[in-house]
């Protein structure tokens, strides 16, 4: 038996999609600080931030990056090293380096044009970004297309085409845009972006309390688990990396930066090799007599930590960690010494964070 009053059981039948997901954005939407304003670059800066991370590490980046570079002048006037340092933990220093060239090209604007082609033409900036900026900021009617609303898009109308095809991609698009609630974007956008976070998940979706139920595909017909299908499985390179944390004595650390062409460009790291399997320690006591010291005598070497599993999109790295500690600092041509308790001054990838916490 229905209690609703019948026109108000009427007006939930005839609701629209969008109605239904922002009526639940609601009452279950997330209080989000990016949410609370429209300045363009404090969105494009929290849109970056969360493109690295969950919500709630993202949460303190943003803060931090806000107040510190409350502006894009304040950003794009900043050092690079400064822009990375602030960015550490997050990974990915390429968006760091997008960000802080972005700035700039809005630095150099005068202002952050409400304009499309500009915006997706940002460093870093791609179709959904440039979609979130537009409604975000400008309430302008660009549908977002993130994994989120892939998920939710694809279970609601029972898309079996795989999302990672052109014509998957194709498709979604379409149905991206045909959705789009063009009188409310920014609510629309954050509302389905949310409900694919929180009611929609990935895995144990809560389908018994899901006001889009009746209406699902996927749910009718036994799919939601299936849905979103992918053709294909991303290929994973495995890479092996030996570290030596090299020190003198009386404290000082060699640290060397990182060239172009890689993942961590810019970073600073210890003495590294790369090899394609894992060192023996032979190996590495090897390395450090004929390239890294070429001294022989007093000289520690201790393994610290080993087998350390850091997953990249594309890359899983194994790490093992050496320490080898001199009696003095010694010339080294692509290093620099800095003192050890001064280590926190210069942006390291996360994996040598997580080593440096297995040393302290
Ligand atoms: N993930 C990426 N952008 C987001 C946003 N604006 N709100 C919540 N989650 C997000």
């Amino acid at each position: 038996m229905c209690f609703m009053p019948k026109k108000q059981y009427f007006c939930i039948m005839i609701s629209s999609f969008g109605t239904q997901l922002e009526q639940w954005y609601e009452t279950f939407g997330r209080d989000l600080p990016w949410r609370r304003t429209s300045d363009p670059y404090l969105i494009m800066l929290s849109e970056f931030i969360l493109q690295q991370t969950q919500i709630v590490q993202g949460m303190s980046y943003y803060l931090r990056f806000a107040e510190r570079f409350p502006t894009a002048e304040s950003l794009a006037e900043a050092s690079e090293e400064e822009v990375l340092k602030l960015w550490q933990g997050l990974g990915y220093y390429s968006r760091a380096r997008h960000l802080h060239a972005a700035a700039k090209k809005i630095a150099e604007a005068g202002h952050f044009p409400k304009d499309y082609s500009f915006v997706r033409a940002l460093p870093g900036v791609g179709d959904y970004t440039a979609a979130a900026i537009m409604s975000f900021a400008f309430e302008e009617p660009y549908a977002v297309l993130d994994g989120n609303v892939q998920r939710v898009l694809a279970r609601h109308f029972g898309i079996k085409e795989p999302v990672d095809t052109t014509q998957g991609k194709k498709l979604l698009r379409a149905l991206a845009d045909e959705m789009l609630d063009r009188q409310h974007p920014a609510l629309y956008n954050q509302a389905i972006m949310d409900f694919g976070a929180l009611q929609c998940k990935p895995a144990s979706p809560f389908c018994e309390t899901c006001p889009l139920a009746e209406t699902c595909e996927a749910l009718k017909k036994h799919l939601v688990d299936k849905l979103p299908m992918k053709s294909k499985k991303t290929a994973i390179r495995d890479r092996y990396l030996t570290y030596i944390y090299t020190r003198t004595e009386d404290g000082k650390v060699l640290l060397h930066r990182r060239g172009s062409g890689d993942i961590w460009q810019g970073l600073f790291e210890f003495p590294m090799i790369e090899s394609v399997n894992k060192l023996t320690s032979k190996q590495v006591d090897e390395f450090i007599h004929s390239s890294l010291v070429k001294v022989s005598g007093n000289v520690k070497v201790e393994l610290v930590a080993q087998n350390i599993l850091h997953q990249l999109t594309h890359q899983r790295l194994h790490a093992d960690f050496y320490s080898l500690t001199i009696p003095n600092a010694i010339e080294n041509k692509k290093g620099q010494w800095v003192e050890e308790n001064s280590l926190d001054r210069y942006a390291l990838p996360r994996l040598l964070e997580k080593l440096l916490e297995k040393i302290k």
